[in-house]
């Protein structure tokens, strides 16, 4: 792997860890955290060693606190917005083919909390703070917090979110299903490697169509998914990993997956 300025990026086994290691910012993404982790993304996109991805921000106090509000003084509304492409740290975590779940380890303010939600999985400490405070500064989310977070904990929470800025706890965000799980943070990171090795172990090609297609559930309506879902389905069908899954199964034995 590439060494980063502001991330690093850990292969451990099957899973790949990438931190955001800016902890004396509390790890506010600036555009360096945004261009190398659309690269390092792509690097382990095309590592087939690797079959998830988990993110989380350096040091305890910390997942991301946002965007980094030293570079809005100088930024230009073309500035801003080419930030936010289909090429985007956001949407580069939204479309990348392997599982991604974020450990959610302390603050998850703005852009911290949209990059969040464009993860797979979310997994927080007891000590983790989750708020969209944008409107505080006199702008609004843009980094997909009006579309993710609506979609994930109802319209009526996410625009008090929005409108408000007010920060939740870990048990709130749990309540609202911000968050899949919250643990001591003592714990954190061994019930989310052990929830990462889990995922690690599927037939990786499953895991991607699997993916795609809840995804596509929020991008479309019930009978197109449906053919949606089908499609990939029948997909699977072509893969070596199924007649292994299957004869594994006959065979009362742990099946090996190859992702072929
Ligand atoms: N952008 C740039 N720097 C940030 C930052 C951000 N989003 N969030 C924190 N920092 C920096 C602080 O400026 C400070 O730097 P300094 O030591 O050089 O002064 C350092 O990180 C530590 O933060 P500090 O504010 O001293 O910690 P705290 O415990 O008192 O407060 C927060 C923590 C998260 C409540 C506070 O930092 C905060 O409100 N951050 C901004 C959150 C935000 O609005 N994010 C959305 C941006 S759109």
């Amino acid at each position: 792997m590439t060494s980063y300025e502001t991330i690093t990026v850990e292969k451990r086994g099957r899973v790949a860890v990438l931190t955001i290691n800016r902890p004396d910012k509390l790890n506010a993404l600036n555009s360096k955290v945004h261009s190398e982790g659309v690269a390092a993304l792509d690097e382990l996109k095309r590592d087939d060693e690797v079959r998830v991805v988990v993110i989380t921000g350096a040091g305890e106090k910390s997942f991301i606190a946002g965007a980094d509000i030293s570079e809005f003084q100088d930024k230009t509304p073309v500035t801003q917005r080419n930030t936010f492409t289909e090429r985007s740290l956001f949407n580069s975590i939204d479309n990348f083919p392997k599982p991604v779940i974020a450990m959610v380890n302390g603050f998850c303010l703005g852009g911290g909390n949209e990059l969040a939600m464009a993860c797979d999985i979310r997994i927080a400490s007891e000590n983790a703070r989750f708020s969209q405070p944008e409107i505080n500064l006199g702008i609004m989310c843009g980094g997909g917090g009006t579309q993710r977070l609506p979609k994930l904990v109802g319209e009526g929470r996410a625009m008090e979110m929005v409108l408000t800025g007010d920060m939740l706890d870990a048990a709130t965000a749990e309540r609202y299903g911000l968050v899949n799980h919250v643990y001591p943070s003592a714990d954190l990171e061994a019930e989310t490697m052990s929830l990462a090795e889990k995922i690690a172990e599927k037939a990786p090609i499953a895991l991607q169509l699997s993916k795609e297609a809840v995804k596509f559930a929020s991008r479309s309506n019930l009978d197109e998914g449906l053919r949606r879902e089908v499609d990939l389905f029948a997909i699977c069908f072509s893969t070596e990993d199924k007649k292994e899954g299957v004869a594994a199964f006959l065979e009362k034995r742990k099946p090996e997956f190859k992702g072929r």
